[in-house]
């Protein structure tokens, strides 16, 4: 299997093809998502509310990504895995930032790392890209500033906003980043910033005239995900027939229908007549 690499999703960009990405967070997830056809997994650090039930990603640590990233990349041999740096990974010295970056790249095997922010960001992004590892900037809407921004809401609504986050994209090329992911801003103002990029724009929440599109896996196909926000579209509702088919297991242990004949092994003839004479 040809592995998607970054040049693959710049020649996308180029081509005006849709860039196809999804979060998974473990093997099964990353594997169904491969199967499906997706060009890039991540594993976003919004598995710490949807696999680990945190009710934000800031507690999510450097541990938690790698131990997530190397199930992912188990299963992923032929989609490009992008990883989250998690909160404040990357605020300490340039240094500590990429030993981190490099955790998800060497233990975890991602291919890509993500980070949150814009130009203040650049100098680092240097550095990463300086020392091999490809960067996925992500602007907008930035959850690891949920306390910051007031909660999960629209971005780059005003001129000043919309000028501020095409300053931010631009920063964020010009340093080195391959790719950018733009989360819940207008669709008019992520058309503009595609236009005048010349890497991806990989959007959430921010319409269809971005270079790809990203969802979280459990919103996409409705498993357990509580909070749908307005960008989510539900593919499937996996939730409740997990459900149904638990809450039909637990009925027949209790009616011992479950296990039938088909289900158990059986002894020999000489051991049932020893041991029931
Ligand atoms: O963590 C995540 O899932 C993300 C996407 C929403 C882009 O960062
Ligand atoms: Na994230």
């Amino acid at each position: 299997t040809k592995q998607v690499t970054t040049s693959d999703i710049r020649k996308k960009k180029e081509a005006g093809i849709p860039i196809t990405m999804v979060t998974a967070y473990d093997f099964p997830s990353a594997k169904l998502v491969e199967d499906a056809g997706a060009d890039m997994i991540l594993v976003g650090d919004s598995l710490g509310m949807v696999v680990l039930g945190y009710d934000s990603t800031l507690p999510v640590t450097m541990d938690d990504m790698v131990h997530h990233t190397k199930a992912v990349t188990r299963a992923a041999k032929r989609a490009f895995v992008v990883s989250d740096m998690p909160f404040l990974s990357y605020h300490g010295t340039i240094e500590e930032a990429v030993k981190n970056a490099g955790r998800l790249m060497q233990e975890g095997l991602a291919r890509a790392v993500k980070l949150e922010g814009g130009s203040e960001l650049a100098p680092l992004i240097t550095r990463l890209v300086q020392a091999g590892i490809p960067v996925v900037g992500h602007i907008g809407l930035t959850p690891q500033s949920v306390h910051q921004l007031g909660g999960y809401k629209v971005q780059g609504r005003d001129l000043e906003a919309a000028k501020k986050l095409l300053d931010d994209a631009l920063a964020l090329q010009q340093a080195g980043a391959f790719a950018i992911v733009l989360e819940c801003v207008p669709q008019e103002v992520a058309k503009m910033i595609a236009q005048k990029l010349e890497i991806a724009v990989i959007g959430i929440g921010a319409g269809a005239d971005c270079d790809g599109q990203v969802l979280v896996f459990h919103d996409l196909v409705g498993y357990a995900s509580q909070l749908t926000p307005k960008f989510v579209k539900r593919y499937a509702d996996i939730g409740t027939s997990i459900r149904e088919a638990v809450a039909t297991y637990v009925k027949e242990v209790e009616l011992r229908h479950f296990p039938g004949p088909d289900h158990v092994f059986r002894a020999s003839e000489e051991t049932i007549k020893e041991l029931y004479g």
